[in-house]
């Protein structure tokens, strides 16, 4: 199947959550360049407690401008807990401040299952995935839209029917599936074909699949949905590696020509980045700048150079000095 037939215009390109690197002023530069339909948080850990509306917007302050990016894109508030009662408790707390939805995480590594954990861990417990999806459902409006993203399993794949479908029977809006189990961790490559057996699930419950990992081109956004019979996708690592490139799946989609963004253009996003980031703690910015640019390294060579020249600076204010001398320095 070619790209054009395995994307459509229905498709829609989804920035990850990446806790530590996805931040909502990372959001904002990527929307602002393009492509992307739709963002979601970090993970709010939800514990039995009552989490307070400052933590909720600071993991996503754009709750503070109607739940969406300074360019329009709405952004999911992602929880993560095990307990049933307490992320049904939360979600309403954080429903209040008007997420344009929820997505519950069912994907990162933990070790242990008890009531406080969530994640992948409760991969192992489908029942109380379905228990989680359906609390959170009934807790909040109907009109709230409530995600579920999951990977294959926890150490193997026998359960993703069951998962799914409890999923889809939970009431859930959505399913992203990454393409692996936690104990494949990031290993590649992403199984994409076994998500295949579960989208005859969601084809005729009608709830839209994404299917998310190790998608680095346009081809590979291609590949991924074909295989997967997924009808939209997530890119994590992909983005960080090659910022245009959900704009490049969408030009490529409509068949418009289009050049994959020069280093220098890269650069003045990571600089405008960070210029945004300013208000958050120097040594912060500083490494967000240096994680950064280790993704880019994959894509562009260049940003070898720019890794040097930052990598023993402490201050969120060199490292823009630096970078926007080496900007300047390229025309
Ligand atoms: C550093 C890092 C942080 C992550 N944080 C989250 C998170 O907070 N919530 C979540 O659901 N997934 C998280 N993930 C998983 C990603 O959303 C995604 O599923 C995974 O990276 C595979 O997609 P990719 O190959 O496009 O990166 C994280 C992944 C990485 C590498």
């Amino acid at each position: 199947m070619t790209l054009r037939v395995a994307l459509n215009s229905e498709t829609k390109i989804l920035l990850a959550p990446m806790e530590g690197v996805i931040d909502a002023e990372m959001r904002a530069v990527f929307t602002a360049l393009g492509g992307f339909d739709r963002c979601v948080t970090e993970f709010v850990r939800v514990t039995e407690q009552r989490i307070p509306d400052h933590v909720f917007l600071r993991f996503c302050p754009e709750l503070h401008a109607g739940g969406v990016t300074s360019s329009g894109v709405p952004v999911y508030l992602q929880l993560l807990g095990g307990d049933p009662k307490w992320m049904a408790v939360n979600a309403m707390r954080a429903e209040k401040l008007e997420p344009a939805g929820i997505d519950l995480n069912f994907g990162c590594p933990s070790k242990t299952v008890t009531r406080r954990e969530g994640g992948s861990v409760l991969l192992r417990e489908p029942n109380r995935v379905g228990d989680i999806v359906a609390a959170v459902r009934d807790a909040v409006d109907p009109s709230v839209p409530v995600t579920a993203k999951i990977r294959l399993g926890f150490s193997h794949t026998d359960d993703l029917e069951d998962i799914v479908e409890r999923v889809i029977r939970a009431g859930a809006t959505e399913v992203c599936v990454h393409a692996r189990t936690k104990e494949d961790r990031y290993k590649p490559p992403a199984h994409w074909h076994e998500v295949r057996r579960v989208s005859g699930l969601t084809d005729v419950a009608r709830v839209p699949l994404t299917i998310n990992g190790d998608i680095w081109s346009v081809d590979l956004a291609g590949r991924a949905l074909a295989e997967s019979g997924a009808q939209h996708i997530m890119l994590g690592r992909g983005a960080l590696r090659s910022p245009d490139l959900a704009l490049q799946i969408k030009q490529h989609q409509q068949n418009v020509p289009y050049n994959s963004m020069p280093w220098n253009a890269v650069l003045t996003m990571l600089i405008t980045y960070l210029t945004r980031s300013t208000n958050l703690h120097p040594k912060f910015v500083g490494n967000r700048a240096k994680q950064w640019l280790g993704f880019l390294l994959v894509t562009y060579p260049e940003a070898k150079d720019a890794f040097q020249s930052i990598k023993t600076l402490k201050e969120s204010d060199e490292v823009l000095r630096e970078l926007s001398n080496i900007s300047r320095s390229l025309g």
